[in-house]
């Protein structure tokens, strides 16, 4: 058997799963390997995975793509990591030991310390420096969180003793040896979204750490996108190939989607929502509730930056109301369901579970139903808990549109709910201009593999990667004019009740 290197892997460490996808010179899909983790709720507000947990099905994910699809370690040429971004590991750096639970994006638990570090000069305060307002959303002040709240954590962090990372550079820094000399970095992308970094000069922010009580010492080092960090050193796992790709798993969607043109945009529906704008090489200053970060950069070149519109709860509304509610019994039933009915009877639903994000940005906002009568069935508030994503996905492109000054003329889709035809034509009737899906819809893995291949000469360029791109499916909007505005004013109506809950 050949061992010439033919493959780029990707392993895509998302909110619900960890997975190992093996992709072809072509960015077509050899070969998958997924498991799901268990999701902590300690307390209302409260999120939480097990980091040992997500190390352990990573490495079976990875044995498990190689195995079914017969491949040796030999024949991959390199490894891209993207991740659930923001998400906090705080741990050990002479034992490997976690301190505490890794502490999820979605976790409202800092919003308290937030509103103090906002004091009178508010939310904003820290936005023209990172791009982004204050908001339990980012990893600062999780990290404040564990030091404050875990015995001993502060002096250890203090001492040198403990090391913070996003789930890439977890996996990271274990894949390349951990105790025993692993390799500590980040990439660009996931850095932006600590709120500890300068925007512009993509540095660690020491005056920020030190009035988030983050000591620098514990912070990885910040690399660019796409170069390789380390080789694998873990037995039987890896071993020896080069970990080239990190990209925050929405800003691996949009190179994967090969945005790299300015103006280009993405929506990826996952868990949440993430709708980005690329920007070009200059920051362009946040605007009409959207956050600026880093789109990519690539090894020497400079930083692409992005605008973006953050939603927390789309995907997971429809895991709800399988999971919490049980009104259907698999993810797959919810179209159905809302397809057996013509609208949604007058129901709205405002998935606020952990507050409202972009563009709105109200932590004292929590999940409202409203517009019910007794005609309201389980099927309308299927319709409703779909319709939710596609307003919610349509304040933000409004909200880009505004802030760019020009408006979109097509938005490029990806991931789970773009398998919901139902969903998809009522998006392009919001939006009012078409939705354009394309073939390879593992967008997120695809973006981290061709950040990789580039590092080590896979694949040659963006402009080679963007030739890979192929439109599968359009929706073209359908609906009148009157009646899509009619229903967008009632779900701002709604929002406006989900806000101001919480004392
Ligand atoms: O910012 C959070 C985002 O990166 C999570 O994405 O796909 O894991 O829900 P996902």
């Amino acid at each position: 058997m050949s061992t010439y290197p033919k493959y780029v892997m990707a392993i895509d460490q998302g909110t619900t799963s960890s997975r190992a996808i093996i992709f072809d010179h072509q960015g077509e899909i050899v070969s998958v390997g997924q498991l799901e983790h268990e999701q902590i709720f300690p307390r209302a507000g409260w999120v939480e995975h097990d980091p040992l947990e997500i190390w352990r099905n990573v490495r079976k994910v990875v044995a498990d793509a190689e195995a079914s699809a017969d491949i040796n370690t030999r024949e991959i040429a390199a490894v891209g990591i993207t991740n659930q971004r923001e998400t906090t590991v705080v741990w050990d750096r002479t034992t490997g030991q976690p301190v505490h639970n890794a502490i999820v994006w979605q976790d409202t638990r800092t919003q308290p310390l937030v509103e103090e570090l906002a004091g009178d000069a508010g939310m904003d305060r820290f936005q023209e420096r990172t791009g982004l307002p204050l908001a339990s959303y980012f990893s600062g002040p999780k990290i404040r969180w564990i030091l404050d709240n875990v015995d001993g954590a502060r002096e250890k962090a203090e001492r040198g003793d403990l090391m913070f990372g996003t789930t890439d550079s977890w996996l990271v820094w274990n894949m390349t040896g951990g105790v025993d000399g692993g390799v500590h970095v980040t990439d660009v992308t996931n850095a932006s979204r600590t709120m500890l970094m300068n925007l512009d000069t993509l540095d660690w922010n020491e005056e920020i750490c030190a009035e988030m009580g983050v000591p620098v010492s514990m912070l990885p080092e910040i690399r660019s996108s796409s170069e390789v960090y380390g080789k694998g050193r873990t037995r039987g796992f890896l071993k020896d190939v080069p970990i080239a790709g990190i990209l925050g798993d929405q800003q691996a969607a949009m190179f994967g989607q090969a945005c790299f043109e300015k103006g280009m945009g993405k929506n990826t529906y996952g868990t949440g929502s993430f709708v980005l704008m690329n920007v070009g090489t200059e920051v362009v200053p946040a605007s009409h509730g959207l956050i600026g970060t880093v789109c990519y950069k690539i090894g020497e070149q400079p930083a692409v930056y992005a605008l973006e519109g953050s939603i927390a709860v789309t995907g997971a509304l429809v895991q709800w109301l399988r999971d919490n509610l049980g009104i259907i019994s698999s993810a797959a039933e919810v179209e159905p369901l809302a397809a057996s009915v013509e609208d949604n009877g007058g129901a709205y639903f405002v998935p606020a579970f952990s507050g409202l994000f972009a563009p709105h940005w109200r932590p004292d906002a929590r999940g409202a139903l409203v517009g019910l009568t007794r005609y309201v069935t389980k099927a309308h508030v299927a319709r409703a808990a779909l319709e939710a994503t596609a307003y919610q996905s349509r304040e933000v492109v409004d909200a880009m549109d505004a802030a760019s000054g020009s408006a979109i003329t097509e938005l490029r889709v990806d991931g789970g709910m773009t398998a919901n035809e139902l969903l998809m034509q009522f998006q392009a009737d919001q939006l009012g201009v078409p939705v354009v899906r394309p073939a390879v819809t593992e967008t997120t893995a695809l973006g981290a593999a061709y950040a990789a291949g580039i590092a080590v000469g896979f694949w040659y360029d963006t402009e080679e990667v963007a030739r890979n791109w192929a439109e599968d499916k359009r929706w073209t909007p359908a609906m009148d004019g009157d009646r899509r505005e009619r229903l967008y004013r009632n779900w701002k109506k709604a929002v406006t009740k989900s806000e101001d809950w919480v004392d």
